[in-house]
């Protein structure tokens, strides 16, 4: 099926800093700026048509020189621990970040969680 994209500034998603739209090139109507701290999470919750597995897009800009790892946490466990998130060259410069995630039938949630005091890259959407 076609990927349903959920932007990280607005519900069912959370975001543990603010939501700006100072940097150009964003989806939606802006991103998710995490705090810069440990855990301070992007949250997105997705709809399962079955059991499985499925891909998953994440749309981030990293205008920091190095990278800002977090762990991609599903349903409380992590699935890919410390994604790199690497530089993108600047805020406005998005790319996108594709990993395969195990999903339930019905709701998940995927927690995209930094495990540096430098805190999330920004996020701009999941594609799901
Ligand atoms: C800058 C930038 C923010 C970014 C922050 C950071 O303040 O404008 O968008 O989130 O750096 O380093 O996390
Ligand atoms: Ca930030």
């Amino acid at each position: 099926a076609a990927a349903v994209r959920f932007e990280a500034e607005s519900a069912p998603a959370t975001c543990a800093g603010v939501v700006e739209s100072n940097h150009a090139g964003y989806s939606g109507s802006g991103f998710c700026n995490g705090d810069n701290t440990v855990g301070a999470a992007a949250q997105f919750t997705v709809t399962g048509s079955e059991a499985g597995t499925a891909t998953i897009a994440i749309r981030y800009a990293n205008g920091a020189t190095a990278g800002r790892a977090a762990d991609v946490v599903v349903n409380g466990a992590v699935a890919h621990p410390g994604v790199a998130f690497e530089p993108t060259g600047a805020w406005s410069t998005w790319s996108t970040k594709t990993l395969t995630v195990p999903v339930n039938a019905g709701a998940n949630t995927i927690r995209v969680s930094p495990t540096t005091a430098a805190g999330l890259a920004n996020i701009d959407y999941l594609d799901f």
